[in-house]
């Protein structure tokens, strides 16, 4: 059995007898600087890690290291004997001040075996001290409960240290990870910077084959004429979707290929329809298509394209999607429906497939309507559980007004997370990738983190009925950095 998921960022306070293995405990799991250690600052302060007379320094240094870390919500492990109540509250204390969720950590071992690696160390602490140690560990344990900690694990220090073992006895928060099966779930890549160098075309079809052998369904591009703020300068390079996903076409012989998503203001919605089918056809029936009403006004007026008030976009999106369908369907008849009437619908080569038509946007009103009445699925631009459970019954409700079958209209969000193998791996990702936002802002704004968090989130999405995670792995520079999401895409397959 592994051990209760730990909220992180987190205060986490160890409690335990010299020996008992709290510090082995928090270096399985912690990187060295998250750890603050009353002996390494006895170390530092003083001559040694059991330089007793530098005890009042080494924790004035400690109490300043626990505010300023806790103050910018970055994970922080207490590593001391916590068998101290006053210094044990004050740090529960200044989690609560941070907002950050509180956690005491018992470390048990019996006592000989404290005494063996006690007597084992260069300065073993007196045998009445241990004693002592040992039965006040023994007392704090069961009140803590009563403490307000938000979680308090009791964690062995016999079972081995790499699998864990911990029992959660009491607390609120961080409910134990589930084993349960998870649910398959197609994750696509959605690609939004270029840093190219000098092979465009190889270096697109050298990550589009790694998308593919990472396990990815499918890859995403976004529409836009100039490089968007969110992602980049704007004289990055960023290349026309569907020229790229023609390339593609020919490359990448397993992968969904789409736009999240095409603006309706950017081409004629009859010409994006011959674009898709077109690309549908040279697939072999793996296109799909995003569409929205396009948001930023600057590339249109760069380009000279009108760009009406947000209603008449709307107002477009929704005849775009019904010329699309019009144009797509069999037959070359004319048509005639709520917005649109075309003469006759002739377009060939026809797609081979029934081209997957997505919705961008959560607009309650309208976007999702429009969703509802056309759209094989609506993306949503959030993973956040709630919000998504939400529009999903919004998506469900103008079905129903609408008479069309709820079960085929999905959701689909797209996800802009930071992936990294280990905890060093995703602070210093978090670090080349925050630019001026803080670390735990961002951290929290990109669910950086490691492949079983973001497996735990996307199946958390499956299990409300996400039918599809949109990708946007922040940082992406070249085909390697999507190895490590084959964790995930296995986890979710
Ligand atoms: N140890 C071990 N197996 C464990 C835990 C600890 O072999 N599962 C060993 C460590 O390698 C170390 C000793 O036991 O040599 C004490 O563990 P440590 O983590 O240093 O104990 P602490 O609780 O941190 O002791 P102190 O309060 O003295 O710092
Ligand atoms: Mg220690």
């Amino acid at each position: 059995m592994g051990e209760p998921r730990i909220p992180d960022p987190a205060l986490v306070v160890l409690v335990g007898a010299s020996g008992s293995g709290k510090s082995t405990w928090a270096a399985r799991r912690y990187r060295a600087v998250e750890v603050v250690s009353s002996d390494h600052l006895r170390g530092i302060v003083g001559s040694g890690p059991a330089d007793l007379d530098a005890s009042t320094d080494a924790f004035e240094v400690l109490e300043l290291v626990v505010r300023a870390r806790t103050g910018r919500g970055l994970t922080t492990v207490v590593d001391t004997l916590g068998l101290d109540e006053t210094r044990r509250l004050s740090w529960l204390g200044a989690a609560r001040q941070a907002g950050l969720p509180a956690v005491a950590v018992v470390v048990e071992a019996d006592a000989a075996l404290c005494r063996r690696r006690n007597a084992d160390r260069d300065r073993p602490v007196p045998a009445p001290v241990l004693a002592r140690q040992l039965r006040g560990a023994a007392e704090v344990a069961p009140r803590l409960e009563a403490e307000g900690w938000d979680l308090v694990l009791r964690v062995s220090a016999d079972t081995d240290p790499a699998t864990g073992g911990g029992t959660r006895v009491g607390g609120s928060t961080a409910a134990p990870s589930p084993a349960a099966p998870v649910r398959r779930l197609p994750l696509v890549l959605q690609l939004s910077a270029f840093p190219w160098g000098e092979d465009p075309a190889g270096w697109l079809t050298a990550m589009a084959l790694a998308a593919q052998q990472a396990g990815f369904a499918g890859l995403a591009l976004m529409d836009h004429l100039i490089q968007i703020p969110q992602v980049g300068r704007a004289w990055d390079p960023l290349p026309e979707p569907f020229t790229v996903l023609g390339l593609l076409a020919g490359a990448a012989p397993g992968l969904e290929l789409g736009t999240l998503v095409t603006p309706v203001t950017f081409r004629p919605a009859g010409v994006l329809a011959k674009t898709l089918a077109t690309l549908d056809v040279l697939s072999g029936g793996r296109a799909f298509c995003g569409l929205g009403t396009g948001w930023w006004e600057r590339e249109h007026a760069a380009y000279g394209l009108a760009f009406p008030p947000a209603r008449e976009r709307l107002d477009a999106l929704d005849a775009a999607a019904e010329t699309l369908r019009a144009l797509w369907a069999p037959g070359t008849k004319a048509y005639s429906g709520g917005r649109v009437s075309l003469p006759e619908t002739t377009l060939y080569p026809r797609p081979v497939s029934a081209i997957p038509l997505i919705i961008g946007g959560g607009g309650e009103q309208r976007t999702l309507r429009i969703a509802a009445r056309w759209g094989d699925a609506c993306n949503l631009t959030t993973s956040d559980a709630d919000v998504v459970a939400h529009k999903a019954e919004v998506l469900r409700r103008h079905c129903v007004e609408l008479d069309r079958d709820p079960g085929e209209v999905g959701v689909t969000v797209l996800d802009l997370p930071v992936l990294g193998t280990d905890r060093d791996a995703v602070a210093s990702a978090v670090e080349r990738l925050r630019g001026r936002t803080p670390a735990a802002t961002f951290t929290r704004r990109h669910q950086a983190g490691l492949p079983e968090d973001h497996t735990r989130r996307y199946a958390a999405l499956a299990d409300i009925g996400v039918g599809r995670v949109f990708v946007g792995i922040q940082g992406l520079r070249g085909p390697e950095d999507l190895e490590p999401w084959r964790r995930v895409t296995e986890a979710l397959g």
